[in-house]
């Protein structure tokens, strides 16, 4: 009942609703429409109240809410299982504990907060409260252990899609799962897994989306590489239906994967990719490799021509322009 009487209002933007049309609309008596708008107003949501006018929602609070984001979900998929966490050290941790538990496939592990976020390559990943999404879904593929890099890239592609049809920003993934925007970062994504006797137990995929944060919410250190949503686009975007939509592009993607391998994930991903065709450096762990990105191989892997004309293939590594 609080969904469709928020809906209604936010389909209403800076519309004062009277009592008398939300009762008619909603099939419930007067009363009932005011003990929820009580109801609401507990859960951090204010609304203007004006004899004869009626409603106005004046501002939403900015948690993640559980029944919001279950509305939005189709019955059975991915998030349909679901813990929202105030404050944690890194959903990564919780999910993965969770899995152990046995936690389905598509469980996800929200956090409003973390105070450890992990990012790749040892990174610390900058998570303030209630201005990102910082999200870790347990996955338990059935694919060979060597193929783990693909559910990297297939999650970079299903972040860059969900945030391409909520915002204008202007996007694009960098190899192997950074997204930026404006040519600065604005997610990224953290594979960690569990394998046993060369077989895979379960894969958590980590995402981080820098939603909603402001230039000074970023430590001095990052304000030159990092960037936000708010930032590039100069708009709030709601978090609740950006998780919904990055969970359905990542599910969508998933069974796609499933069902015909690697080969158009690899497509889709190099049709949004900022790598290719680059000249770039490579820090990899066995040191700086310099050449032309021109694709990915079947693995996964980036493809680097370097100047003798020699094609190298890295697995893991920071990209640098
Ligand atoms: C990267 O680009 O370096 C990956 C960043 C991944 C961050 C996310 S936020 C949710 C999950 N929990 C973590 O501790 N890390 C991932």
């Amino acid at each position: 009942m609080n969904e469709k009487l928020l809906d209604w209002f936010r389909e209403h933007p800076d519309q004062y609703i009277s009592g008398e049309e939300l009762s008619r609309r909603l099939q419930i008596t007067r009363t009932a429409v005011w003990k929820q708008i009580n109801v609401l107003r507990a859960k951090g949501y204010a609304f203007d109240a004006v004899p004869k006018l009626g409603y106005r929602l004046v501002t939403q609070p900015t948690r993640l809410d559980e029944a919001a984001l279950l509305s939005k979900l189709a019955p059975g998929t991915f998030g349909n299982r679901l813990r929202i966490l105030e404050k944690t050290e890194s959903t990564q941790n919780e999910a993965a504990a969770w899995a152990k538990e046995g936690a389905p496939e598509g469980a996800v592990v929200l956090a409003e907060e973390q105070t450890g976020g992990r990012g790749r390559q040892g990174h610390v990943w900058h998570s303030p409260a209630g201005k990102g999404v910082w999200m870790s879904i347990v996955l338990r593929p059935r694919i060979p252990l060597p193929y783990t890099p693909h559910l990297t890239l297939l999650s970079a592609v299903a972040m860059f899609r969900s945030m391409k049809k909520l915002t204008s920003a202007p996007l694009g993934i960098k190899w192997p799962n950074d997204i930026l925007a404006d040519g600065k970062k604005v997610a990224g994504i953290l594979l960690e897994s569990a394998a046993e006797d060369e077989r895979l137990l379960y894969v958590i995929a980590g995402i981080g989306i820098s939603v909603n944060l402001d230039a000074a919410d970023f430590p001095e250190e990052l304000q030159e590489r990092a960037t936000s949503l708010k930032i590039v686009t100069g708009q709030e975007v709601d978090r609740a239906t950006l998780v919904a939509a990055c969970l359905q592009e990542m599910e969508q993607l998933y069974r796609l994967y499933e069902e015909e391998g690697f080969g158009p994930i690899r497509t889709l991903w190099e049709a949004q990719s900022i790598t290719l065709g680059r000249q770039m450096t490579v820090e990899t762990p066995q040191g700086p490799l310099q050449g032309v990105a021109v694709g990915l191989d079947e693995s996964g892997a980036l493809l680097l021509r370097d100047k003798t004309g020699a094609v190298q293939k890295v697995f893991s590594g920071d990209v640098h322009f």
